[in-house]
């Protein structure tokens, strides 16, 4: 046998011997065994460099740490799923999807495990590794390939050739087990501790350095597929794409069943739940997914997630600790709320110190006072609450909270707004404590992104009166002489920001409208906003009925972007951001109006074009692009190897074009 031959046996040895343990649970070799077949391969990759492969099971233990991670752009939208708490709202999410088909029958549901971890997309081209990213924003991820390698759940190269692109996806873990080690580790060696392992796994697929990856020793789990160019034809269920997910390589949990009728599957949610803490491992709920891919593409998708699937999460968890005090904060808008410091405790995965106490209306209805014994609560991501007082532990002696009378910040009387639970400080340009939140959230990663001008560094500037306002982030370049004499100012830090502060003149236009702050208008609304409206100009303008058109906006968000629009120190703002030389960078415009209304969906392999660069087309043309058929396709454009998605096309009748018929559509000259 040469060098290479006994090379490659021992690559596909050692991944079958993998895939045994951490997939079937029946190892055949013992570890000392494994290890023996794993130094041979590794002697004899250091004797012959040249055999060594990126799918080489020796690359598990990590290569020379990165400088930077690159981005990966996900070819279909890694999306979210929506949430159900309890069996009622289980039941309503099975009256829509019933609604959806047109049907009165049980609807058959494949349930799997939620797992609380790190969401990753694995791309396999002809069956090997190519890459591994992060969820990212959904649209574009971190390219983590040198850290998923030493997963070793992940298959480097599937068990049977899959031709053509297979973008796998599921969860990276790690067990309690490794976790709590990993802690008493940490302790012992004087550093930080872990609050929960998600966090745990997700800082350390964060690291540049994938041998310290290695020794965190993460798992993975599979739970699904996006791009996908070869799927057998007899996988046509959400159970049977997991079963060949098992057979080509991938750890599944055997937890992952099919059941019909939503009473089943509240029964089994509740059998998963009271199972909870004998895993090895952290989950938040169950996700229930309409099991029949037919009836999958029938139910389509919202803008942020499936329309056939549902996470149900588990009841909050709940601990009980002291209340030490009752303080408050004045938000961005200036509304103070009450909030909690507790003696720390742990709860839903992570030690709590500070809960919310939600508003002064609350605080009293729930009578909770300094010094209780309380119930605290805190599921998945939420932030913290209080749920009220054990009054059997009340000491003697504790008073009702009173709430305050003048705002906490800069002393102005604070008002209550009519029918809202709210007080509020309605010193909203003098209030440092309103500017300083406004200046934090417009120069936000999310928004402006300005790096540098972070909490603290806002905080001085506004004490020094150099902020103010939003327009003045855009002075501060008056004042840099004075930057430079303060502490820890030095000429670099002092150009660096600057010099991100005018970077920022050109971010996007959702970036902006998010960063104004305007009440109910999150990252996705302002995204939406910024597409509907293109320019500034035309969002400034925009009337009541035209905001309330734009999909996803109801009449309450409609109603405060409308009022935020009219009143005049809002409009003094944006003036002055533009006069200062902001320049957001407006939604790119459609050229023509060939696909208005219309959706298109790409399959299989294209000639003339990138893929994106076909989508990009179509958006050109007014139209949307989307990664999965559904009965709200228009076109299906199929090229050669088209599986799946071109079946469902035909199951659902919709128009299939070729990639020439497509071209054809298109205006004379576009290629
Ligand atoms: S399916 C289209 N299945 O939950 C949605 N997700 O809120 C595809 N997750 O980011 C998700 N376990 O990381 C799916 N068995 C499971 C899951 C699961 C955990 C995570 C996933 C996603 C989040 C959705």
């Amino acid at each position: 046998m040469t060098p290479e031959d006994r090379a490659a046996w021992l690559r596909k040895e050692l991944e079958r011997h993998n895939v045994l343990y951490y997939v079937h649970d029946s190892p055949e070799i013992s570890d000392s065994e494994w290890d023996a077949l794993f130094r041979e391969l590794k002697e004899l990759e250091e004797k012959h460099p040249e055999l060594r492969t990126a799918d080489s099971p020796t690359q598990r233990v990590g290569v020379a740490p990165l400088s930077k991670f690159e981005t990966h752009r996900h070819r279909i939208l890694m999306l979210s799923l929506d949430n159900a708490f309890g069996p009622d709202e289980m039941r309503a999410f099975d009256e829509r999807v019933k609604r959806g088909l047109g049907t009165t029958d049980d609807i058959e549901y494949e349930c799997e495990l939620k797992f609380d971890g790190l969401s990753m997309s694995l791309t396999y081209v002809d069956g090997v590794l190519t890459v591994g990213a992060t969820r990212g924003n959904g649209e574009t991820g971190e390219d983590v390939t040198t850290n998923v390698r030493t997963v070793r759940g992940v298959p480097l190269r599937l068990q049977e050739g899959v031709a053509g692109t297979l973008e796998v996806r599921g969860e990276i873990v790690m067990l309690k087990e490794v976790f709590a080690k990993l802690n008493e580790d940490q302790l012992a060696r004087g550093l930080k501790v872990f609050v929960n392992p998600r966090n745990a796994a997700s800082g350390a697929m964060r690291q540049l350095d994938s041998r310290l990856v290695a020794e965190r020793k993460l798992n993975f789990f599979a739970y699904g597929v996006g791009h996908a160019d070869g799927v057998p034809a007899t996988v046509q269920s959400q159970i049977s794409l997991m079963n060949w997910l098992k057979a080509l390589g991938f750890p599944v949990r055997q937890e992952a069943i099919a059941l019909t009728g939503v009473e089943a599957v509240i029964d089994y949610v509740e059998k998963v739940e009271s199972a909870r803490s004998s895993l090895p491992f952290q989950i938040d709920g169950v996700v229930i997914k309409v099991n029949s891919f037919e009836q999958q593409g029938e139910l389509g998708f919202t803008a942020r997630s499936p329309k056939w699937a549902i996470a149900s999460k588990f009841a909050a968890e709940q601990a009980f600790t002291k209340l030490n005090a009752i303080e408050c904060n004045v938000g961005r808008t200036g509304a103070v709320t009450p909030y909690a410091v507790l003696e720390p405790v742990y709860v839903g995965g992570a030690t709590v110190g500070l809960a919310t106490l939600h508003n002064y209306f609350e605080l009293a209805r729930k009578d909770i006072r300094e010094g209780d014994t309380v119930i605290v609560q805190r599921a998945g991501d939420v932030i913290p609450e209080v749920v009220g007082p054990d009054l059997a532990k009340r000491p003697q002696g504790a008073m009702p909270h009173v709430p305050p009378t003048h705002c906490p910040v800069c002393g102005t009387e604070l008002v209550r707004e009519e029918g809202m639970a709210v007080l509020r400080c309605p010193n909203t340009r003098g209030c440092p404590a309103q500017v300083q939140r406004k200046l934090e959230h417009f120069a936000s990663r999310g928004a402006m992104d300005i790096e540098g001008l972070g909490e603290k560094q806002i905080a001085r500037f506004v004490e020094l009166g150099w902020l103010s306002d939003l327009p003045s982030i855009y002075h501060l370049r008056d004042k840099r002489d004075e930057m430079l004499a303060l502490e820890r100012m030095g000429e670099q830090s002092v150009s660096n920001l600057l010099a991100a502060i005018d970077e920022s003149k050109v971010r996007s236009l959702d970036r902006f409208i998010y960063g104004l702050g305007i009440r109910f208008v999150g990252d996705r609304t302002a995204d939406d906003l910024a597409r509907e409206f293109r320019s500034l100009d035309g969002f400034r303008r925009a009337t009541y009925e035209e905001l309330e058109a734009v999909p996803d906006i109801g009449p309450r968000t409609a109603t405060a972007i409308e009022e935020w629009l009219l009143e005049e120190e809002n409009q003094k703002v944006v003036q002055g951001l533009l006069d200062a030389g902001v320049q957001p960078v407006e939604a790119e415009a459609p050229v023509g109006d060939l696909f208005a209304g219309k959706t298109l969906v790409f399959t299989g392999k294209l000639e003339k074009f990138s893929r994106e660069d076909a989508e990009a087309l179509v958006m050109k043309q007014g139209g949307k692009a989307a990664g999965s058929v559904s009965k709200n396709t228009t076109y299906v454009v199929a090229g050669p190897g088209a599986g799946s998605k071109l079946e469902k096309a035909q199951q659902l009748g919709v128009q299939i074009l070729t990639e020439e018929e497509f071209l054809a559509l298109l205006p004379a000259g576009t290629l």
